[in-house]
């Protein structure tokens, strides 16, 4: 029997919280009986101990923000500027993060305390410190220059591992990132499977929910790649989806208070018992099948093939697979479904795709690996899209060991990272930053009455795939390609990303092959998922966003992304 979340969260906090007031009461109480020989009655006692409570705590507090401050000194470094709140805890940022959720464009209140306190900042809710940056130098020495000072975090992992156990699968990244194939024939059924689900539903006057369509198709793909072609389809599905469901349960969980929620039951127990009814007798069958096989397996085994030849152990192999299904499956779909939605605002890039797709691969085919690296445009396309959409927009790492983040300028003193500070870094943000991406760009429509001819200060907001072609690669990216990290960076770079790339390549050629245009329908987006009408006078990509980004540890378009699309003529006999 598990113990309760809950009950563990209060377990832990104890020394820290009671112990401080505990030992001033007997200090104080031990003072006037033996100094002044005063002995206070229980009630007395009782409330003299509440009284020092509060007392001890803040003097503990004080006590470690001078400890911090006399660390920073020591290193001649700075603590990064404090959002300031009004309430105790932080309950007024916490409540101001809510509205953004509720009713705001994503990272819109981030937004605005960078432009008050700077692109690396500090944020302390629930007593816990937290450092916030979208500040490519600081976001480097998290993920790769500074990267033993940092862990996934504690809290994070604590949040995680009843979902992601403890898989550590790195030796088996060659795996995916061979461009295989057999994983071409994958996407190739399932591309073709969604497009005949897509022009059924079309023809029959019916807008379709593309970001639900592509899920189901990643999912298909996803599951294959790992279990094989036995793998029944259905429980497959049905895996995914209480994975998901776990997942959610996950990001809801915010720092280590999330246990106070879900204090006697862990939320995310029932999902996984589900999950293992399923994945059991799959993965003991792969090992008992694969025990002892020899080394070189064969060119189209199945990932969890693959893994079951190194162990076969049932716990690894399931949080191996797990992990991986978890990773590629919401991440592509999400990418595909923001790239088809800046497609429909974008006709003229539409249209400049399709000709390279048709005059690279032709119309009836699905492309080859030289194919794939042919279409610079397609790639820039993707790159666009995950820069404006990356598809995890908010990360953390926690600090284990005292550090600084470096100073930006010469003779800027850096900024001090105690042991044990979350470190959120916002990617969402840092490729928006019109500093790092250039005011330079031919369009600004994030402005009312901008035209062609206007200079466009906020050109880093539009999209605009050229810039990952022209000039502009080598006078931002090129110098610091920190700037641009939709896979993250470092040893725990995304290890799936050459599969990925090639995923979606494959099914945005065999999309563009069948269907020549796409709008949104937005009468067929439930209304509750319009952008708010207050959006018109916000900063940002706000005025002109056509949908709701949110995210849950990945981005996806809040009610689903509604959209028709035209059939291209002459396909197939269409
Ligand atoms: C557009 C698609 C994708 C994006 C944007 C993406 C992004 C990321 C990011 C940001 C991380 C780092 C998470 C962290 O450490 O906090 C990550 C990790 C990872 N990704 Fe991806 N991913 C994508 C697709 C895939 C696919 C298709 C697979 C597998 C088939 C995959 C497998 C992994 C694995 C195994 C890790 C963990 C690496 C480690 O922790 O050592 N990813 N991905
Ligand atoms: C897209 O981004 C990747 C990763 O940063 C980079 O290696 C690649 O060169 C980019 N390609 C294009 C065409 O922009």
């Amino acid at each position: 029997m598990a113990v309760p979340p809950g009950l563990m969260l209060v377990a832990k906090k104890l020394p820290t919280r009671v112990f401080p007031a505990a030992a001033a009461f007997i200090v104080f109480i031990s003072v006037l009986r033996l100094g002044f020989h005063i002995y206070p009655s229980y009630w007395a006692q009782a409330l003299l101990f509440l009284f020092l409570f509060p007392i001890s705590l803040t003097v503990y507090r004080y006590g470690q923000l001078w400890s911090v401050l006399h660390r920073a000194r020591a290193r001649g470094a700075v603590l990064p500027p404090n959002v300031p709140s009004e309430r105790l805890a932080g309950l007024d940022l916490i409540r101001k993060m809510k509205e953004n959720d509720a009713s705001g464009y994503f990272g819109e209140k981030m937004e605005k305390d960078t432009e008050l306190w700077g692109n690396t900042h500090g944020l302390e809710i629930m007593f816990l410190r937290r450092v916030v940056s979208n500040e490519p130098e600081h976001v480097k020495a998290i993920l790769a220059t500074d990267f033993t000072s940092f862990e996934k975090g504690k809290v994070f992992f604590e949040q995680q591992e009843t979902l992601l156990g403890t898989g550590v699968f790195n030796s088996d990244g060659e795996m995916w990132n061979k461009e295989r194939i057999s994983h071409f024939e994958i996407f190739n059924r399932h591309a073709e499977d969604m497009i005949i689900q897509a022009k059924e539903r079309l023809r029959d006057g019916y807008a379709i929910d593309f970001q639900d369509l592509v899920a189901r198709f990643t999912l298909d793909s996803a599951t294959e790649f790992l279990f094989g072609h036995d793998f029944k389809s259905l429980s497959a599905v049905l895996v995914g989806l209480r994975a998901g469901a776990g997942q959610v349960v996950a990001a809801r969980r915010a720092g280590e208070y999330w246990r106070l929620f879900e204090f006697w039951k862990n939320g995310i127990e029932d999902e996984m018992r589900v999950i293992d009814g399923f994945l059991r007798p799959i993965i003991m069958e792969a090992a008992q099948k694969n025990k002892g096989a020899d080394d070189k397996g064969r060119e189209d085994e199945s990932l969890l093939e693959h893994m079951a030849r190194l162990t076969q152990d049932y716990n690894v192999l399931k949080d191996e697979t797990l992990n991986i299904m978890l990773a590629g499956r919401d991440t592509t779909s999400s990418t595909l479904t923001f790239c088809l939605y800046m497609l429909s605002q974008h006709p003229n890039v539409m249209k400049r795709l399709r000709e390279e797709i048709l005059s690279v691969v032709g119309d009836n085919r699905g492309p080859s690996i030289e194919e794939l690296r042919e279409m610079k445009y397609l790639r820039a396309v993707i790159n666009e899209t995950l820069r404006l959409f990356p598809v995890v927009p908010l990360n953390s790492r926690t600090s284990v060991k005292d550090t600084v983040f470096p100073g930006l300028k010469p003779g800027q003193k850096p900024w001090f990272i105690p042991k044990g500070t979350l470190c959120v870094y916002s990617i969402w943000q840092m490729h928006r930053r019109t500093d790092l991406w250039g005011p330079d760009g031919a369009i600004s429509f994030c402005f009312p009455g901008a035209d062609a001819n206007d200079t466009a200060p906020h050109a880093a907001l539009d999209f605009d795939p050229d810039r990952f072609l022209d000039a502009r690669l080598k006078k931002y990216l090129t110098p610091n390609p920190f700037i641009f990290l939709p896979f993250n960076a470092g040893p725990r770079i995304c290890l799936g990303q050459q599969f990925a790339y090639n995923e979606l390549s494959f099914m945005l050629v065999r999309l563009l092959q069948a269907f020549s245009g796409v709008e949104l329908a937005p009468d067929a987006q439930p209304a509750w998922s319009h952008p708010p009408k207050e959006w018109k006078n916000k900063g940002g990509r706000a005025p002109v966003e056509k949908i709701w980004p949110r995210s849950h540890l990945t981005l996806y378009s809040k009610g689903g992304l509604w959209v028709r699309m035209t059939e291209a003529k002459d396909l197939n006999g269409a």
